[in-house]
């Protein structure tokens, strides 16, 4: 069908579903376990209530987004979390997603396995563009170091590093297993090249050849330290899941200023922990035991993003920037670089109705009060 004829993001991956390859789908559609985390993370937008108010002037409604202490500027509150191998759906790539989300002003975080390299994903870049670079510390610390120096060169538009906390191992994702036993497909990513000893022989699924030579020992005490020798870009660190994690960090941007910049509240789309919390569930958290941590740093979330209010309901409860993951990739998979404008046209279009049924024209604006105080103990 015609993309301008796919009315919501179900739409979308119902469509990608049927033109990418059995073994892309089983490994994008795949999480941890019985996928209750990934389950979850769509269902608890769907329990939070709005509360609208009316006799306000909604003409005009902006979705304009300042991030990282007012150093970056977004069209949109809205970025593309880090993920893996976007050409296993579409040869259009990493390169493109981010020329599908150009006229929104998105941001895009680029996965340490992407299947394209930085310089390429970057050479068409829109001016003004924003991209962040995903980091999964290898085991050989050097081949890191060596890709946070082509970060650094290129920082015209990278403008953050994501160090990832929540997989220091891979979860168990059988969906992805089972499809790899049926047929093994050699996975390699531009980006992060392995060299052939550190390849796992086969089995696993693709997300387990993707890790092989990830580092499980990174530490608070060693990891942050290291990674400042190497950049002076803001460092945003994926994967926090407790309040005292999110304490943690934000201890840690006041002791060491001009160093962690942000965290993103995420259970990795559901595909590490199974069980793991829902990020609504960590900013409730945040909210309820820390909320200074949201005056420290920014704090964004990802994980089950498929409407226009369920980034709103996120806007409200403090998040500065909401990410979406595999919407992006259906979006890709169902259309190419076209696929990925329809899917953000129409998250978009949903933010912007959402806002002005809130009686709301500025980002700015959204906070608890438009949340039903079922659900949220402290205002
Ligand atoms: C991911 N994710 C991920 N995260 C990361 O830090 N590095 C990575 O390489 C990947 N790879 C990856 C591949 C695929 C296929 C998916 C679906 C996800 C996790 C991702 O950044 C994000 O946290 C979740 O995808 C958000 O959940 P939704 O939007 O997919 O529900």
């Amino acid at each position: 069908p015609p993309l301008h004829t796919l009315l919501n993001l179900d739409e979308i991956e119902a469509v990608a579903k049927t033109r990418v390859s059995k073994k892309c789908w089983a490994y994008y559609f795949s999480a941890g376990d019985d996928l209750i985390s990934k389950y979850y993370n769509s269902a608890v937008f769907r329990s939070i209530l709005l509360r609208p108010r009316v006799f306000v002037d909604c003409t005009q409604a902006s979705t304009a987004a300042t991030l990282l202490g007012g150093t970056t500027r977004l069209g949109t509150p809205l970025y593309v979390s880090p993920a893996a191998m976007a050409r296993l759906a579409h040869p259009d790539g990493e390169a493109g997603i981010a020329r599908g989300i150009a006229r929104f002003g998105a941001m895009q975080l680029i996965s340490n396995n992407a299947s394209q390299t930085p310089e390429q994903i970057v050479a068409d870049a829109k001016p003004g563009a924003v991209f962040g670079w995903q980091l999964y510390v290898q085991t050989t610390r050097s081949k890191s170091e060596a890709m946070l120096a082509r970060i650094n060169k290129l920082r015209d538009h990278f403008k953050c590093i994501v160090l990832t906390l929540d997989a220091p191992v891979p979860g168990k994702r059988e969906h992805d297993e089972k499809s790899n036993l049926e047929s093994q497909v050699e996975v390699d990513s531009a980006s992060n090249d392995k060299s052939a000893d550190e390849k796992r022989p086969g089995g696993g699924g693709v997300g387990q050849q993707l890790f092989w030579g990830t580092a499980a020992d990174l530490t608070w005490e060693t990891t942050l330290p290291w990674l400042a020798e190497h950049t002076d870009l803001p460092i945003v660190l994926k994967g926090i899941q407790t309040h005292e994690d999110a304490y943690l960090a934000a201890q840690y941007a006041r002791k060491k200023p001009g160093s962690v910049k942000a965290i993103i509240l995420s259970n990795h789309g559901g595909r590490a922990l199974d069980t793991a919390p829902p990020a609504v569930h960590t900013l409730l958290e945040i909210r309820k035991y820390c909320p200074e941590v949201f005056d420290t740093i920014d704090v964004w979330i990802d994980g089950g993003i498929k409407r226009g209010t369920d980034v709103v309901k996120a806007l409200c409860l403090g998040a500065k920037a909401v990410g979406v993951g595999r919407a992006a990739l259906w979006g890709l998979g169902a259309g190419g670089w076209k696929g990925v404008d329809r899917t953000f046209e129409i998250l978009q279009d949903e933010i912007v109705t959402c806002m002005k049924l809130l009686g709301v024209k500025e980002v700015s604006e959204l906070g608890p009060r438009f949340i039903n105080s079922r659900i949220v103990e402290r205002d």
